[in-house]
């Protein structure tokens, strides 16, 4: 049994749990059990808060767990193997009431600065030689600077919109954060085989995520100049269409500068280009 620590209510946990069902592993969705099993996977997930699960990981409490990058970071525990996993991305940053006028980084000398993560924070200030209070809170950082506590706050800011609410503004990006898949050091052999597996699934089903299935029809002609253009999984598939001197073509292109990618096609003559969403790619 490989057993996984997943957010019990926060950002990351509809998405967890939406990517192992994707991984085709059915789960009791819906509940507010600690402990969740797998019907056809040798997996349960033990729902948890995210400040305890790179303690649970580093003691083998659990196997592995899908952990913010910015827990991980503030706990110390960067150095477990993991996987980054496409969701719950934001960032670190540093905000200031929005009338407070900011020159920089030199603005934070010795000010008061409210946040959960005052390791990352500390790490941060010293390497950019700023002095500064840090006060450690240990939530609704958002309203501190409101209620007098501090100056200025270091939270994690993903549409803004808190940030927006509480009058403040967002003035330096500390780090950026997403979701990781982890892996315990104390991980038993049964348990990594399994793990494996799992992170072979999840694998899988991010790069189809990453990826499209695409194809175009082009002149003959064009083929060689396309074909330079395509970063496909290995060559791509070419056949020859009714009408003579035409093929068509079909691959897998990532997402990134995916635009781009059809722009030069247009350009060298592609046409009836189709873009569809893959599955899973298996390699
Ligand atoms: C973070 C942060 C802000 C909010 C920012 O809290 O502390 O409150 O998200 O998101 P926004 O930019 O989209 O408004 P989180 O949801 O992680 O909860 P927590 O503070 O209780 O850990
Ligand atoms: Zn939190």
């Amino acid at each position: 049994m490989l057993r996984l620590a997943v957010q019990k209510s926060g950002r990351l946990s509809d998405a967890s749990l939406d990517l192992i069902s994707e991984c085709g592993i059915e789960l009791e969705r819906n509940t507010r059990k600690l402990k969740i099993p797998a019907f056809n996977f040798p997996l349960e997930i033990l729902t948890c808060r995210d400040d305890d699960m790179p303690r649970y990981v580093e003691q083998g409490v659990v196997d592995a767990a899908i952990v913010g990058g910015n827990v991980l970071q503030e706990s110390g525990g960067e150095g477990f193997a993991s996987i980054a996993l496409g969701f719950g991305r934001c960032r670190l940053s540093i905000a200031v009431p929005k009338e407070m006028k900011w020159e920089g980084l030199e603005s934070l000398t010795g000010l008061r600065i409210a946040t959960s993560y005052p390791r990352i924070l500390g790490d941060f200030l010293s390497a950019e030689g700023i002095q500064a209070d840090i006060r450690e809170i240990s939530g609704a950082v958002e309203i501190t600077p409101g209620i007098g506590v501090a100056d200025a706050i270091c939270d994690l800011v993903s549409s803004g919109s808190t940030l927006l609410s509480n009058g403040l503004r967002e003035v330096l990006p500390v780090m950026n954060s997403e979701a990781l898949l982890v892996q315990s050091p104390k991980i038993s052999s049964a348990a990594l085989g399994i793990f494996a597996d799992f992170s072979f699934r999840i694998d899988a089903v991010l790069r189809a995520k990453r990826t499209k299935y695409i194809t175009l029809n082009t002149p003959n002609s064009a083929i060689e100049r396309i074909i330079e253009i395509l970063p496909g999984l290995k060559s791509p598939s070419i056949m020859p269409l009714a009408n003579s001197g035409w093929s068509s073509l079909h691959t897998v292109v990532s997402e990134d500068n995916f635009w781009g990618l059809i722009t030069q096609l247009r350009a060298v003559g592609a046409q009836g280009i189709l873009v569809m969403p893959i599955e899973k790619v298996i390699l």
